[in-house]
């Protein structure tokens, strides 16, 4: 079988583009939850933390997940911005390292998302004080309240909804037999145009 090889001299000049064809290559050989990212935050002290969470969406503006705003997660956004995410689809010898800057997306979009999700995602929004600790009685009185307060038709928490983290790094890593994998970054200062490298395995 030929293997997957990334040049720096063969790969497309936008890292959205290069997403793109990576992200319909895990499609097309099915991985599971290939939307799922690792996305690392950091505290005011330099703490870093990660979990996972799913990009809905993603374009040249950026890659876009939803959550709690009053997390860890979104309270390590609020007094540092700066993010980190990670794809990796094993089955295919791919990682994908992402840094940039997160936003909040706007109210229209978040609540566009959340009317758009199950009825128990959308009361679980409201039962959830995210990152806090609760007993388990207490979450199941919380998720009561909430059913039989808005049935179904819950509004938006205004302490949920989006966040969008535009790239200023990508690193695409690409698996090799020889072990001398392949990465090739892509870094832009501001709105400059990519510079595009590869870096030691
Ligand atoms: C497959 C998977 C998908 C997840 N997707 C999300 C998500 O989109 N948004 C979210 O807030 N948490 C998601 N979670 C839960 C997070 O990993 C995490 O537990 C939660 O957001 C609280 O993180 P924090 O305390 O660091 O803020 C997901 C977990 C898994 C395993």
């Amino acid at each position: 079988m030929k293997e997957d090889c990334l040049s720096e001299e063969t790969v497309l000049s936008s890292p959205f583009d290069q997403f793109n064809n990576w992200f319909n290559k895990a499609v097309e050989s099915k991985i599971p939850e290939l939307n799922a990212a690792a996305l690392a935050t950091s505290s005011k002290e330099g703490q870093p933390s990660v979990r996972i969470i799913l990009i809905k969406n993603f374009s040249s503006d950026g890659f876009i997940f939803y959550t709690n705003y009053e997390s860890r997660k979104g309270l390590e956004l609020k007094s540092n911005p700066k993010a980190s995410l990670l794809f990796f689809w094993f089955s295919l010898g791919r990682q994908i390292r992402i840094e940039g800057i997160v936003k909040k997306i706007s109210l229209v979009e978040s609540d566009l998302y959340f009317q758009s999700r199950p009825l128990d995602s959308r009361i679980s929004a409201w039962a959830s004080r995210q990152s806090q600790p609760i007993d388990s009685q207490e979450l199941k009185l919380r998720k009561n309240k909430f059913e039989n307060l808005y049935q179904n038709q819950p509004p938006r928490p205004n302490y949920w909804g989006g966040y969008c983290l535009s790239p200023c790094i990508f690193e695409f890593w690409q698996e090799r037999s020889s072990r001398l994998h392949d990465r090739i970054v892509y870094s832009r200062k501001e709105e400059e145009i990519w510079k595009i490298f590869r870096i030691s395995p």
